[in-house]
């Protein structure tokens, strides 16, 4: 896209503005290549390279094979080079692999570093320190303000209607209340599952989109079929926000809490105090059993390739710009 280049060189030129946002379990090598050749920025949680005891961190392998692919790729793409790729660090104290799993990234020179869940000054220093950006997930203005005095080079607001741990704020009002101090690089996340929902973020004050649900179903997900068949068959309504699997606020599929035996409409608050990452705790059931997604899933229609999600929501994103266009002429 023309029009970035006030972004840093690896937000710039990408076939939409957007980046694939990182999925627990979901997001897996194969999926990343696929947003990468198809021209967004992939990304995948790094917790999600579960290696078993005593071997060694899988981590290594997937961003060895990542880049080996990509770098295949653009060999033989000179004219269509994919887009680079994203690392995603829960910055949470129960992530024991927190320091080892930066030190991995440094040296494969991860381009593009997504922290969420706390914001940390030595991994905004690890991803500069190898060429990186790093930018932070927040909620809110407060949280904004924190992360860039820690050294985020850019943020991502989650606003309400996000898959996975969202924020209640409105997207309209949380981009306004960052915009008015912040002119850096700014992504929204949250029910971006459309062209038209992307050129909207890009309205309101926003250089890319952040889009997480439409990539579950998708052929190189990570996510059982009932999962991804789930995401077709559902819309805004289908979705409950509750804080009971994780401690935290998030948006669930009802029909996989009504599937694990439970109401979804009358749960039970979570307890923050339980949020746990640590490698083999119990937790990744909660993404397991209960499956997360936003509130945008209602444009997605179909189980496809990921390069179909991008290639529809850049023919829907032009399509709402000629409209739009011609309203304003
Ligand atoms: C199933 C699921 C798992 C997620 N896992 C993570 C994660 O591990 N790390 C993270 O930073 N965000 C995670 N998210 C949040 C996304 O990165 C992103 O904020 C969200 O998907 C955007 O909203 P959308 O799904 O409506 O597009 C997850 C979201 C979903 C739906």
């Amino acid at each position: 896209m023309s029009g970035d280049h006030h972004l840093p060189k690896a937000l710039q030129g990408l076939r939409i503005p957007a980046i694939a946002s990182p999925l627990f379990i979901i997001s897996v090598p194969a999926l990343v290549i696929a947003q990468c050749k198809a021209g967004v920025i992939g990304s995948f949680p790094a917790l999600n390279a579960r290696e078993g005891d005593g071997e060694s961190p899988l981590l290594e392998a997937w961003l060895q094979e990542i880049t080996d692919e990509l770098d295949r790729h653009n060999q033989a793409n000179p004219d269509a080079p994919a887009a680079p790729f994203a690392v995603n660090q829960i910055v949470h104290r129960s992530n024991a692999r927190l320091d080892r799993d930066i030190e991995i990234c440094a040296k494969w020179k991860v381009p593009v570093w997504i922290t969420s869940l706390g914001a940390r000054a030595e991994v905004n220093e690890a991803a500069h320190s190898c060429g990186g950006i790093a930018l932070h997930d927040v909620i809110n203005n407060r949280f904004a303000k924190k992360a860039i005095e820690k050294g985020a080079d850019g943020l991502i607001a989650v606003a309400a209607g996000a898959g996975g741990h969202a924020g209640p704020q409105s997207p309209l009002a949380l981009i306004r209340e960052i915009r008015e101090w912040f002119d850096g690089p700014l992504l929204l996340s949250g029910a971006i599952a459309t062209g038209d929902s992307l050129l909207a973020a890009l309205a309101m004050g926003a250089d890319l989109g952040y889009i997480g649900s439409p990539f579950i179903a998708t052929k190189e997900a990570n996510a059982v079929q009932e999962y991804k068949q789930m995401i077709v068959d559902s819309g805004a309504e289908d979705i409950v926000t509750s804080s009971l699997f994780t401690g935290v606020s998030g948006n669930y599929l009802k029909s996989s809490i009504s599937n694990a035996g439970m109401d979804p409409n009358a749960l039970p608050q979570g307890d923050q105090k339980t949020m746990d990452f640590a490698a083999g705790s119990s937790k990744p059931k909660a993404w397991k059993e209960i499956w997360g997604a936003g509130q945008g899933i209602g444009a997605v229609e179909a189980i496809t390739p990921a390069e179909d999600v991008v290639a529809r929501i850049e023919t829907e994103f032009h399509a709402a710009f000629e409209r739009l266009k011609g309203r304003l002429a």
